[in-house]
């Protein structure tokens, strides 16, 4: 029997962020189980990337194991790797509730969390009690109430204690739940922020352990062209595309007037996915293969994730599917891509 799918009704019945607690209840007592499934993907859907050998080319997009609570159930559930975070150097609660919302007619959710984060120190300390077997990036944010000219010092002080207990590390320049975040994607910004945190790997002897930027989908073409140069002159080692959108007009009327009048936020799941792929093929060609893309944005299904690794993406991630179609459609898309 699938247990999201017994679960789902009662899941969809509650307020969203009540049914993700529950979920993580229910998950966190899962972890504890002494016997957790030990999935074995079959070797054709081994990928090497980013210096990383990954089981396989899907991975949990960041948001969703903000804290790295669940990461043996992410694992048994058959995940090539996850991205938990967004963390924030210090704890911080987030913006008031209600602050997430979903439209399962559309596939669709909406969330203005604002960086929700137990804060660098707790989840670096459960980081070291994580699975063995699993890939685990670790996507790190600033503080809200941090100023803008100050972001790269809480951007350090994040890594400084997350890097060292992941594989990999995101920064995470693309949330529109934190006032000014995406200004950091400005190319002035973006050029100390990067060169900042690529002197700090070297200072903690992580030069070889690969970090990423995640972008948004809202960029305009001329500026994606002038992010990437930055980003392959700086020297990272590849990109994530994309985080949630602002534009409203991905969702087709009559929910559009729904979706508005639940007030700020960031949207994602399907109505993101031709938004996504068409900022993802934008940047690929302006990369010329100079560095790796981590495909994100509205993916749900086999032929989503394979038009993503056809484009030319190394790898996926997904969030938004799973909440509608559940921990099954994992399987599913590696029985697709086969
Ligand atoms: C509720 C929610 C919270 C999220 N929180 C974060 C976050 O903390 N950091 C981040 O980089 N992305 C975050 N995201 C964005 C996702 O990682 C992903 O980029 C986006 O949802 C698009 O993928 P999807 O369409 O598969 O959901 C969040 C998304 C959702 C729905």
């Amino acid at each position: 029997m699938d247990l999201y799918q017994a679960l789902r009704p009662l899941l969809f019945h509650l307020d969203p962020e009540t049914a993700h607690n529950l979920a993580f209840w229910l998950g966190e007592r899962a972890c504890s189980w002494p016997r957790l499934p030990e999935p074995r993907p079959p070797a054709t859907l081994r990928r090497h990337a980013l210096g990383l050998d990954y089981p396989t080319p899907l991975g949990l997009a960041a948001g969703l194991d903000k804290g790295a609570t669940l990461l043996p159930l992410w694992k048994s559930l058959g995940f090539g790797h996850v991205e938990i975070g967004t963390v924030t150097p210090r704890p911080q609660p987030g913006n008031p509730r209600p602050r997430l919302f979903r439209f399962p007619q559309a596939g669709l959710i909406l969330n203005r969390m604002g960086f929700n984060s137990e804060g660098a120190e707790v989840v670096a300390a459960r980081l070291r009690r994580r699975p063995a077997g699993l890939i685990v990036g670790g996507n790190l944010g600033k503080n809200k109430e941090t100023p803008e000219a100050q972001a790269l010092d809480d951007y350090r002080a994040a890594y400084r204690l997350i890097a060292p207990q992941v594989d990999y590390t995101a920064l995470n320049v693309s949330s529109p739940n934190t006032p000014g975040l995406r200004n950091l994607q400005a190319p002035e910004a973006l050029k100390p922020l990067l060169g900042g945190m690529l002197e700090l790997r070297r200072e903690m002897g992580l030069e070889h352990q690969p970090l990423l930027l995640k972008l948004a989908p809202d960029l305009a073409p001329e500026d994606l062209a002038a992010i990437v140069e930055v980003a392959v002159a700086s020297g990272i080692s590849g990109l994530i595309a994309t985080n949630t959108t602002l534009d409203r007009g991905v969702v087709a009327e009559p929910l559009r007037a729904l979706v508005e009048a639940k007030g700020a936020g960031g949207l994602s799941g399907a109505p993101l996915k031709a938004k996504a792929r068409g900022v993802r093929r934008q940047i690929l060609a302006a990369l010329r293969g100079r560095l790796p893309l981590v495909a994100c944005g509205g993916l749900g299904s086999a032929a989503d994730v394979r038009d993503a690794l056809e484009d030319g993406a190394a790898l996926a991630q997904i969030y938004s599917a799973l909440i509608f179609e559940g921990p099954s459609l994992i399987q599913s898309i590696y029985e697709g891509l086969r």
